[in-house]
């Protein structure tokens, strides 16, 4: 029963039309300013973005994976040290840990939310364990609260992988305000993606901050005076525009993503596979609805030839990585199972109820044969 349009797993087009003459004229201005790096639009984003994230300062950046690999240069970790890191996880939190020389442990995740757990970074630790980096991974935060307690009792860091999820919270406290930095991303796929990549790190810091500004900056905090090696990674005008007009609507989307997982649980919730997972007292904002489900990769062929997209994030594991070949053996099963078992399905605010009613009726009929 093929559907009269495709749906895709975002659709971006859909999402920037509304904003497409207000985007069109800033950058106009931009051109006629001709002030391209960091200048206004990009300080008003790191304003702005570290308000959201409960944080008293943003430091743009070029990417999320820069503002991993620059958040741990700003806490000077570097050859010798141990970072913990989710083994489930987009590659790029285990890559910023090789980039600035040190060693990224991969750890399982807890299987019911996917995210680290106290229990299995304590295993972990060894003597030269410097910091953590948990993943708040498809929108639904890590136990940061116990993560935080258990960081504080054995002298580890904390840098927060917030790449998806904008917005999420624990309590009402928002990711990116527990550890000592925060890490964004706004590749355009993300809750906050812009038309281009970028990156953020938030902190409280205000020591962390000014480390941050120069580090982005080829290690330059007064001009053409380079104090440590530093990077080219700055968030453009353009996209520090484009991002500060999608920001106002940041809470309309992540509703529009939330009401759009509420109707997938109510259409799927009595087939036999396992919904998201929900945990009381977290804002899950959703970057991606994802189950686990059986016959996972026929399923797929079913869904495409429907014109329904999905995606598995992630096939391999960060363990199983061949970029990680070298790295002592983990043993990450929990990783190895959900990386065989779990479907993204398409997942974007604009997504409507009789679409998800579609792509429910095509797994019903699926796992029914
Ligand atoms: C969990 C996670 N960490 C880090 C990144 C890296 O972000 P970017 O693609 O902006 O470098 C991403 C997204 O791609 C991600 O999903």
């Amino acid at each position: 029963m093929p559907s009269a349009s495709p749906i895709p797993m975002v659709d971006l087009r859909s999402h920037f039309a509304p904003l497409r003459e207000s985007i069109l004229q800033g950058i106009g201005q931009i051109l006629d300013q001709a002030s391209f790096i960091l200048g206004e639009q990009g300080r008003a984003l790191e304003s702005r973005v570290s308000t959201l994230s409960g944080t008293a300062h943003g430091i743009g950046c070029a990417s999320g994976t820069d503002a991993l690999m620059l958040a741990l240069r700003a806490l000077e970790i570097g050859p010798g040290d141990e970072v913990i890191v989710p083994s489930f996880t987009f590659i790029a939190t285990a890559e910023a840990v090789r980039y600035v020389g040190a060693t990224p442990v991969f750890v399982d995740v807890d299987p019911r939310y996917y995210t680290l757990t106290p229990e299995g970074v304590e295993a972990a630790m060894t003597s030269r364990t410097r910091a953590i980096i948990p993943v708040h991974l498809y929108g639904l935060p890590a136990p940061m609260d116990d993560l935080m307690a258990l960081a504080q009792e054995k002298g580890l860091l904390v840098v927060e992988d917030c790449a998806q999820a904008i917005g999420a919270t624990i309590g009402d406290r928002p990711v990116g305000s527990f550890g000592q930095l925060g890490c964004f991303s706004f590749f355009p796929s993300k809750n906050l993606g812009g038309a281009g990549d970028g990156g953020m790190v938030v902190t409280s810091s205000g020591d962390l901050a000014e480390r941050l500004r120069g580090l982005r900056n080829h290690g330059s905090w007064k001009t053409y005076h380079h104090d440590v090696l530093g990077y080219n990674s700055r968030l453009d005008e353009i996209q520090a525009l484009i991002l500060c007009r999608l920001l106002p609507q940041i809470q309309e989307y992540t509703a529009g993503r939330q009401r759009a997982a509420a109707l997938y649980d109510a259409a799927l919730g009595d087939l036999d596979l396992v919904l998201p997972p929900r945990r009381e007292g977290y804002g899950h904002v959703f970057h991606q609805y994802t189950l686990q489900i059986r016959d996972r990769d026929r399923l797929r062929v079913a869904l495409q030839a429907a014109g329904i997209a999905s995606a598995i994030y992630y096939p391999i594991p960060g363990h199983r990585q061949r970029a990680f070949a070298d790295l002592p053996p983990a043993s990450c099963p929990i990783s190895d199972f959900l990386s065989g078992n779990v479907l993204s399905l398409p997942m974007f605010p604009e997504l409507r109820e009789e679409q998800v009613e579609h792509i429910a009726s095509v797994i019903r009929q699926h796992l029914a044969v």
